[in-house]
This record gives C-alpha cells, sequence and structure tokens, in this order.
C-alpha cells in the first residue's frame, strides 16, 4: 500500500452500483472480504490494522478488540443499518471514532413489511401457504381476524412498542384501514407530550393518538407492532405478562429485533391461542434459525428471514449511504447520516 492512500476495510462487496465509489477512488485502498458471507471475525481483525475506515454490516460487532486491532489511524466506522446495537458507540467516542449509520432510506421498505406481516399474520398465510394439494374448501376453513374495520366491527387501535420513523410510517399506512386509534409507549426518559399527540392525531386525521403503558397497549390493540431498538432496555419487553393480556384476536408483528420478545412465551401464547396469529422478520438467534425454533413451530406464526429493508431501491440507498459515511468520515468531511449530530 502506498503511504498516501487511506486504507479501507469492506466486509460485503456491495455490487457494482456501488463498490466503484471507493474502488475507483485514487486516494484509497480498498480491502473488501472476499466472499459472500458474514465477514470472519479473523480476517477483520488481522486487515483492520492500520485502517482510516471500516464498513461493517449488523453481523459485524464494532467494540473494543476491533478498534485496538484498527489502531489510532481509525476515523470512522459505517455500518449498513439502521440499527446500532452491535456497535459500542462509548468505545467509539472515546477514540474519536465518527460512526455513519442508514436512518430514513429504510423507512418505508420496513413499514410497507410490517403491514404485510400484520396482514399475513391474521390470514393464515403459514397455514394456507402449505394447503396444497390436499386443501377441502370450507366456508369457514382459515378465517382469521379482518385487518380493515367492518361495519360490524368499526373500531381499530394499533398499539406501537416504540414510535419512531418506522412506526410512524407504519400507522400512516393502516389509517386507510380503519385505524382510528394509535397507542404507543413511549421513552421512560421523555415526558408525555399531549400536545404533540394531538398534533400527530391531526396531521393522520384520526380520533386518537395516545402514549400509554405497555398493560393498556397489549389490551387495546388489533395490531401490536414491535418498533423500538435492540439492547438491554427492551429485552423480552413482549413477554408472557404482555401476551396474556393481548386480545384473542389481535396480531403481533416484530420488525425491529428479535430480543424484544420472549420466542418461547409466544410460541406457548400461539399455541394457547391467547392472541390470534404473528408476523415475525425478526427472530432470536438469528442468523442461526433452525427447523426446531420455537416460533419456526409455531401455529398462525409466519418467520421471515429479517428481510424488512429487502428492496433494490432501499438496500441500494443503504449501501450508497453507508458508503458516503465512510468516505466523508476517511477524509474529514460531512457524514451524510452521522450518529449524534
Ligand atoms: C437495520 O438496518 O437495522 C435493519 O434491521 C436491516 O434491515
Amino acid at each position: 500500500m502506498s503511504d498516501s492512500k487511506l486504507k479501507v476495510v469492506v466486509c460485503r462487496d456491495l455490487g457494482p452500483d456501488v463498490m466503484p465509489l471507493l474502488l475507483n477512488n485514487p486516494r484509497l485502498d480498498v480491502v473488501v472480504w472476499p466472499h459472500n458471507s458474514a465477514c470472519e471475525r479473523k480476517w477483520l481483525l488481522e486487515n483492520a490494522r492500520g485502517a482510516s475506515g471500516i464498513l461493517v454490516m449488523l453481523s459485524e460487532k464494532v467494540d473494543e478488540e476491533l478498534l485496538n486491532a484498527a489502531g489510532p489511524k481509525l476515523r470512522v466506522v459505517s455500518t449498513m443499518s439502521v440499527g446500532y446495537e452491535h456497535a459500542d458507540l462509548k468505545a467509539l467516542l472515546t477514540r474519536g471514532v465518527r460512526f455513519g449509520y442508514t436512518p430514513d432510506v429504510l423507512t418505508d421498505a420496513v413499514a410497507d413489511l410490517s403491514v404485510m406481516l400484520a396482514l399475513m399474520a391474521g390470514r393464515n398465510t403459514k397455514e394456507t401457504t402449505e394447503a396444497w394439494p390436499n386443501f377441502v374448501w370450507s366456508p369457514f376453513a382459515f378465517c382469521g381476524p379482518q385487518l380493515s374495520s367492518t361495519p360490524t366491527s368499526p373500531k381499530r387501535t394499533a398499539g406501537f412498542i416504540g414510535f419512531g420513523r418506522i412506526a410512524q410510517a407504519t400507522f400512516a399506512r393502516l389509517v386507510p384501514f380503519g385505524f382510528q386509534h394509535c397507542l404507543y409507549t413511549g421513552n421512560a426518559k421523555t415526558a408525555p407530550d399531549p400536545a404533540a399527540d394531538a398534533a400527530l392525531a391531526a396531521k393522520y386525521g384520526v380520533k386518537e393518538v395516545r402514549r400509554v403503558e405497555l398493560d393498556e397497549l397489549a389490551r387495546e390493540s388489533d395490531a401490536v407492532f414491535v418498533l423500538a431498538p435492540g439492547g438491554p432496555a427492551t429485552y423480552h419487553i413482549v413477554d408472557e405478562q404482555f401476551l396474556r393480556q393481548m386480545k384473542k384476536t389481535a396480531v403481533l408483528v416484530n420488525t425491529s429485533r428479535g430480543t424484544l420478545v420472549d420466542s418461547d412465551a409466544l410460541a406457548k401464547a400461539l399455541h394457547e391461542g391467547w392472541l390470534y396469529g404473528a408476523g415475525i422478520d425478526v427472530v432470536e438467534g438469528e442468523p442461526q434459525v433452525g427447523l426446531d425454533h420455537p416460533l419456526i413451530k409455531a401455529p398462525r406464526c409466519v418467520v421471515l428471514p429479517h428481510i424488512g429493508s429487502a428492496t433494490n431501491e432501499t438496500r441500494l440507498g443503504m449501501a450508497t449511504l453507508t458508503v458516503n459515511n465512510l468516505l466523508g468520515g476517511v477524509f474529514g468531511e460531512e457524514m451524510p447520516a452521522e450518529l449524534g449530530t
């Protein structure tokens, strides 16, 4: 490597539309993990030495060990994710290493998928997609609760555990389904703000947007969306106590992190009918999820392999933003999405 070039380590090939932004930059020496699989830790630690920038996925832990391996030249770590529980922010801050992530670009894709999972959970998608060839039609086979409101059951309430950008985009999509009530749990560190809630209700043209305690959210919601960040503060926030309080006709959707939902408790709840169904994009233990996972085996539970942001447009947007964050950090310029700014 020539001394004048800055080394960047890239943990996944980002494809022909994005990689040239790095590979064609004459000021960079680009080292790319050469396989289409999660980057091996040993390879990363060895190659990080002397790097000015590291581009990671959710699968790479950004911790003291990695930062020490990289050494004092490191200026930036850029993750291709909106979540950042895999990064030790304190360790980054202490060393003055900047951190880039990908908010906003994936909001619509994840909101779309959240609504899709609510529909799938209520419409027996797991069972119906496995129904052929031995299926005999009968009037009430596979009937589940209707997500949209009906003349005989007009009230629909959405409950959000976490009410950030993706949750609000999800609620906006539910309004035309007849959801006039929106309940959410807030961050304990911030005070309730009824005026802001009223402004949101007016924005969406609905009867109610209201911050509530978890128990009320469980009891009142027809569809519960888990959309808070992962980490110790939200670990198993959906537990047996929560699930036992849900309506028998309600569905639960998790598109944030698997750790927020107690898998064994949810499997038990589905087997025993405490709620109707679940749509899950993220599971505890991923990516090592076998067919013996309690949620894979649970009835009326659709389990997807963490594809919330998996649209062409969104992944391209995320990859481009991740690279632009890396470039900004490496060259000491503005980063389009730097955490904490
Ligand atoms: C993220 O970016 O954190 C998402 O979970 C990836 O789809």
